[in-house]
């Protein structure tokens, strides 16, 4: 598997010869201001939910690759109305088969809304399961004790939580979130965007070594094999 991160919550997972993007946001991030998106290229992308700082590129980065977009319901439909009809609708608790692998939409506990007000449906989270790995991205959400439930029943080469605090967890929470799903290999994201969400490196990676396991903070435009 191979991981380029985009900066914020957005990255780029190749895994058994698709490309996932998650969560575009990168023209209006002043942090991803080197990327160019023109150049990205994705099979699918997939959206937590319906807040600026997850959706700002993705009407025009579903044009530009075609890719089909995995959403909730309401995402879906107002991606219709933007001219972007490559979508699939999914909802919590149930999975789809694509060609890439199994993914199952999960439970975020956040809020979800688009700029203009239009309601985005439920926040979620998503796992990933293919033949060349399992992975879970949390969204944007609180520490919550479903999380447990994936762990007892999934086992993930790594995933990605949410660390900046203020909208979401912070770390002391990610690292609570991390044994919840038994999972050793975190990469972090929703950090260091804005001002209410810096967080100090050393100590948070720290606070994971502490926990036994690995917190990897990737740097915007860095591509990493995992
Ligand atoms: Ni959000
Ligand atoms: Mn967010």
């Amino acid at each position: 598997m191979q991981i380029t991160y985009f900066g914020h919550s957005c990255f780029l997972v190749d895994i058994n010869g698709k490309k996932l993007l998650f969560d575009p946001f990168i023209h209006e991030n002043p942090l991803a201001k080197d990327i160019d998106t023109k150049s990205i290229q994705a099979d699918y992308i997939l959206v937590s939910h319906g807040h600026f700082d997850h959706t700002a590129d993705l009407v025009e980065l579903a044009k530009q690759t075609q890719a089909t977009v995995i959403s909730s319901w309401e995402i879906h439909v107002w991606l219709q109305g933007k001219g972007v009809t490559n979508t699939h609708p999914m909802n919590i608790g149930g999975h789809w088969i694509f060609d890439f692998g199994k993914v199952k939409c999960v439970r975020a506990e956040h809020s979800s809304s688009f700029p203009d007000g239009t309601y985005a449906g439920n926040p979620m989270g998503f796992l990933i399961e293919t033949t060349e790995g399992n992975f879970y991205y949390a969204g944007d959400t609180a520490l919550h004790y479903d999380m447990k439930l994936i762990g007892d029943f999934k086992r993930m080469n790594f995933a990605f939580l949410p660390i900046g605090n203020n909208f979401t967890m912070g770390i002391d929470n990610a690292v609570i979130a991390s044994e919840f799903i038994r999972c050793d290999t975190i990469i972090g994201m929703h950090f260091d965007t804005f001002e209410w969400i810096k967080i100090d490196h050393n100590e948070s990676k720290k606070k994971f070594d502490l926990a036994g396991k690995q917190l990897l903070l990737m740097k915007v435009g860095e591509v990493s094999e995992i």
